[in-house]
């Protein structure tokens, strides 16, 4: 008697499915092209989006907070324009954020709970206050830009309605970013007082602004799977060093001093050198202990109370309309 191979097992229909659109979702991914909301994804995959555009809302929505502090309180009608209409961009960048988790699955109110209750995080930078109207200048110039340096290659996110919502932001972040550095630059030009403002202001946000881009790339649990996902375009670390390349220069132009003592162009790259980055602050400030985070989380839960009547109303409206 002849002995026979042992038949292959065998392979379910369901799991025959379930390897094809597996290897569709990889074919679009390496093709560089879309996933939509309709197309098949692995379950990995859409919780690592609805973890990283809910965290991307919160912050547009919580980083209101520390320039809305200064709208009754600014300089001139002009200034309370443009800080108005900026405060209102943040607004809708979170709306636009929030409805592209929504494509996901996830429900907006659900994610705002999470917010509050601390179980879903939003940036480290919106837990520093804002001291003066520096300050306001301040965050356009260096959390703008730094937002930018970050968002911009988000517009090629491997997700459809991630990357099409990033566009509209970015652009009105570049907006953001030239009116702080344009009131930076009057400041400047103002009198003694006025500058030393705006250095005590850049001195207070240059390091936050860094750690804005995430811990290193040796500590970033999260990277490689986004970045092999398309997800995230490139890593911590390269953003970062983008940011800081590209800002040394405006700050020379403006005339202020970075913190940073280390600060200095490697001739052979061409890029700056920048000293350690305190990540233990970085660390506390994310886990809660930073100087704003209980007042911006209170802030934001009596928005959510006290406006719940509002919500009803138009959920009953809509209901007794459908
Ligand atoms: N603040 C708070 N949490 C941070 C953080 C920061 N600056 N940097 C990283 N984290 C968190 C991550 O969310 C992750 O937590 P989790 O796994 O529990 O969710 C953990 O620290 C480890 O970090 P990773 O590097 O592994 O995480 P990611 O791969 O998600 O990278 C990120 C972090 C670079 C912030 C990335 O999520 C990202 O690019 N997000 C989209 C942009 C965004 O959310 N920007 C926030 C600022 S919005 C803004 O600036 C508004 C504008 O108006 C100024």
């Amino acid at each position: 008697m002849t002995a026979t191979a042992p038949a292959a097992p065998a392979v379910s229909p369901a799991d025959a499915v379930e390897r094809q659109l597996q290897e569709q979702f990889d074919a679009t991914i390496a093709a560089q092209h879309r996933i939509e909301p309709r197309d098949w994804m692995p379950e990995g995959y859409r919780r690592t989006l609805i973890r990283q555009i809910a965290q991307h809302a919160h912050s547009e929505i919580i980083g209101m907070q520390p320039e809305g502090d200064w709208l009754l309180a600014a300089p001139s009608l002009r200034r309370k324009a443009i800080l108005l209409a900026k405060v209102q961009d943040e607004a809708g960048h979170g709306m636009y954020l929030y409805s592209a988790a929504e494509t996901l699955g996830a429900d907006r109110a659900d994610l705002t709970d999470k917010l509050i209750e601390g179980r879903q995080k939003y940036s480290s930078i919106f837990n520093y206050p804002t001291l003066t109207y520096a300050d306001v200048g301040v965050i356009g110039w260096l959390v703008d830009g730094a937002a930018i340096c970050n968002q911009v290659p988000l517009c090629r996110s491997s997700y459809g309605p991630y990357a099409r919502a990033m566009i509209r932001v970015c652009k009105e972040e570049s907006f953001h970013q030239r009116q702080g550095y344009e009131l930076l630059m009057t400041m400047m030009h103002g009198t003694g007082e006025q500058r030393a403002m705006v250095q005590d202001a850049v001195d207070r946000w240059w390091w936050p602004s860094l750690m804005m881009f995430g811990p290193p790339d040796t500590d970033s649990p999260n990277s490689a799977r986004s970045m092999a996902w398309g997800i995230k375009r490139h890593s911590n670390d390269e953003l970062r060093q983008r940011f800081v390349d590209m800002t040394v220069p405006q700050a020379e132009f403006l005339g202020v001093t970075l913190p940073d003592p280390d600060l200095s162009l490697d001739p052979a790259t061409g890029r700056y050198r920048f000293g350690p980055i305190d990540w233990e602050e970085l660390k506390r400030v994310i886990s809660g202990q930073g100087p704003c985070n209980a007042e911006r989380i209170a802030r934001r839960r009596a928005a959510r109370d006290d406006n719940a009547w509002v919500t009803e109303a138009a959920t009953a409206y809509a209901e007794k309309n459908s």
